[in-house]
């Protein structure tokens, strides 16, 4: 999976894709991320990339040009790739969704906004999908855009050391949309709190039905 990022705060996402599980996966080439920084693509002499909303109201809005470039530009080397915009006004984030978009596409264009938002032309033409992480105001699209690589990246075949342990997860067809089990680890008892005898019995049948009685 190709993640091209659209963004004016390219360095926001270093710290993220240089731990854990993403920088293996991209160190293995299981993923990788290309950073596009939008001011690039600025016309503007100062590389201006906001301006005043029409209609008046608080807030500066994203301006087209340096927006259309951009993803023109990227469009060029992703021709496939959805343009997918982050913003609190899109589609709701699901589990179902995130495996949706790990199956279809092998690139994805994840476009962080900035402001009170982007101009509206950028989302007529361009965009394809519109996706929230929550019902809450980020002040860009910039972590969000970490939230869908770091879901569709854990489901890419080899990610995971272990290709297994995302089928057990949460949201899987298998425990029914159901929450998780309780997970323990050693040592069997901490500070007087025993891990249940049944996790410990090796008896798989008793543990998958133990699990099975404690979704939460
Ligand atoms: C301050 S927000 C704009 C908020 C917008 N004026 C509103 O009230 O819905 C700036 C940018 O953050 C991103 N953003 C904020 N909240 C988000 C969310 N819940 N999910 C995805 N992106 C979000 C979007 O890219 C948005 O363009």
């Amino acid at each position: 999976m190709l993640f091209h990022i659209l963004t004016i705060f390219p360095e926001m996402f270093k710290g993220f894709l240089n731990e854990s599980i993403l920088k293996k996966a991209q160190g293995s080439k299981v993923i990788k991320i290309h950073l596009h920084d939008i001011r690039d693509y600025s016309a503007n002499k100062h590389k201006k990339v906001d301006d005043t909303p029409y209609g008046g109201g608080a807030g500066m809005v994203f301006t087209p040009q340096p927006l259309f470039d951009c993803i023109k530009a990227v469009k060029k080397l992703a021709p496939k790739a959805p343009v997918v915009y982050l913003t609190p006004a899109g589609k709701r984030l699901t589990q179902t969704m995130v495996e949706k978009l790990n199956k279809k596409f092998e690139q994805l264009i994840l476009l962080c906004g900035h402001y009170e938002g982007i101009d509206q032309r950028v989302i007529d033409s361009l965009v394809d999908m519109e996706l929230s992480i929550g019902d809450y105001v980020l002040s860009g699209g910039e972590l969000a855009a970490m939230v869908v690589i770091d879901a569709v990246s854990r489901l890419v075949p080899g990610a995971l050391g272990n290709d297994e342990s995302h089928r057990e997860e949460t949201f899987s067809k298998k425990l029914g949309r159901k929450k998780e089990y309780p997970h323990y680890t050693k040592p069997a008892e901490f500070r007087g709190m025993k891990v249940p005898e049944v996790l410990q019995s090796g008896n798989h049948g008793a543990i998958e039905k133990w699990r099975r009685a404690h979704l939460r």
